[in-house]
């Protein structure tokens, strides 16, 4: 039996030290270490010096003599999951897929194996879940409608049998559900912690790569964003892909994060039902409600999310609170630009505005990172505290900077082009907006400089 030692790892980046300490000095995250047993070896890490040995002959060639291999690609028939994909799954790839427990990782992944036996009935596809028992697995793919004589589900956290019954089966698609879940016997520490998701995806691609065998792994994300320990994983797949989206609403988003055969500009979008999730063809509008119906507060406009424009709709209140100090509250926007923005309306609008609650919501649960409705969030506040209802043909497009102007925003003319071609009538935008994206659109624009300007056209 190997000698094992202990030492100290942070579970959010995977910084090893022998001692414990409090913060973590590579990623600075607090009580974030756990003590973990590992193989002692003179030398360093035994699985690194493998590592090593394997790539020690390879020599330089030079790069017009290197033979490109083509990258074939799998089509699931999803389309919104092909293209987040870059145009489908690449065959011999190793992908991830996080997102946060429940939000529908399983589901999607059952999906695209459900279209995998139809597609190329021939394939074998093994689903190996850690989560579930074989009969919830069987449970949940009878009512997606999923079947095939060629996919076989294995429930396994032990990646070593895992390993057995890949090499006995040789899948051609393989899913592992999840990757905290799996954990190799050869490493003394928990399943789930930073060292065994480490070595466990090592030896996953190592198997999946040698074998070609095209293959997904499953990673929970914590609230804040982290695949909590498979971000040390990131770099050694192909692509990174986030399934996204709010509990309280239907909608999902697939974010690619990272793709070694395609751009990481792309978005897809879902809606989970009854029966599985469902893809929105159409998203540009599926976030705004159809007529303002002469309520204030409301006012519209457009994000990009990949490449796709969507529009949203972004409420506000203003109310009047009688003992000062006005609380500010947002859903779908950050509070401190919420803050800046009254703070730029207080000083170049001269309104003031520190008798006032303040309520932002975006409609739809979407959550906007982007600054481009930063003018649109300023029309609805002043749409609400002088009770003027906006007309629901205008959108307000443009970033607002701490002098109280309005800057251009960054491929307008895709946005313009959309809201173009679905019959908006007028926007309301920088006036430094390139005339050549203006002049081939049926829009009236209404430029403007600063948000003070904005009296000129008796919108509120
Ligand atoms: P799941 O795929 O298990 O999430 P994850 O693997 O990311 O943890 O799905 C989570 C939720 O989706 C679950 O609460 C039930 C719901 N759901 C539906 O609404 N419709 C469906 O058809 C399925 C399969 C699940
Ligand atoms: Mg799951």
């Amino acid at each position: 039996m190997a000698k094992t030692k202990t030492i100290y790892e942070c579970q959010h980046c995977g910084h090893q030290s022998a001692k414990w300490v409090g913060k973590c000095v590579e990623c600075e995250m607090w009580n974030s270490y756990e003590e973990v047993s590992v193989l002692a070896s003179k030398g360093g890490n035994s699985v690194q010096q493998s590592r090593v040995k394997a790539l020690e002959n390879n020599k330089p060639k030079k790069i017009e003599e290197i033979r490109l291999d083509k990258v074939e690609r799998l089509k699931t028939g999803i389309a919104e999951f092909d293209r987040v994909m870059g145009g489908g799954i690449t065959l011999g790839s190793l992908n991830l897929i996080g997102g946060e427990p429940g939000i529908g990782k399983s589901t999607l992944l059952m999906e695209v194996c459900g279209k995998i036996t139809r597609e190329k009935p021939e394939w074998k596809i093994l689903y190996v879940s850690g989560e579930e028992s074989e009969s919830q697995i069987a449970q949940r793919s009878q009512r997606l409608g999923v079947r095939g004589d060629n996919f076989y589900i294995l429930h396994q956290t032990c990646w070593e049998k895992i390993a057995e019954q890949i090499n006995k089966l040789s899948p051609d698609f393989l899913v592992v559900d999840s990757i905290q879940t799996t954990a190799s016997e050869s490493i003394p520490s928990a399943a789930g912690t930073v060292t065994q998701i480490r070595e466990v995806t090592y030896e996953l691609m190592n198997c999946a790569k040698s074998q070609g065998i095209t293959s997904f792994i499953i990673g929970h994300v914590t609230k804040d964003g982290n695949i909590s320990g498979p971000k040390v994983l990131e770099h050694m797949v192909d692509g990174v892909v986030y399934f996204e989206g709010d509990q309280y609403n239907y909608y999902r988003l697939l974010r690619v994060l990272k793709n070694r055969f395609g751009n990481t500009h792309e978005v897809g979008i879902f809606e989970m039902q009854e029966d599985g999730l469902r893809e929105v063809h159409n998203p540009s509008q599926y976030f705004i409600e159809k007529s303002f119906d002469g309520a204030f507060g409301r006012s519209l406009s457009c994000v990009l999310e990949g490449t796709r424009p969507l529009f949203v709709e972004i409420q506000a209140l203003v109310v009047e609170n009688k003992f000062g100090n006005g609380r500010r509250t947002t859903h779908g926007i950050d509070q401190n630009r919420l803050a800046m923005l009254v703070a730029v309306i207080e000083k170049y609008y001269e309104l003031p505005l520190f008798y006032q609650d303040i309520y932002v919501n975006v409609v739809g649960g979407l959550k906007l990172t982007q600054r481009d409705s930063d003018l649109s969030v300023i029309a609805s506040l002043l749409s609400s505290y002088y009770k003027k209802p906006l007309n629901e043909k205008t959108l307000f497009l443009g970033e607002v900077g701490l002098t109280g102007e309005i800057r251009k925003i960054p491929m307008a003319n895709i946005i313009l082009k959309e809201v173009d071609l679905l019959q908006y009538e007028r926007v309301v935008t920088s006036k430094r907006m390139d005339p050549k994206i203006l002049a081939e659109l049926n829009l009236e624009v209404i430029g403007v400089e600063k948000i003070s300007d904005l009296r000129d056209y008796e919108l509120f």
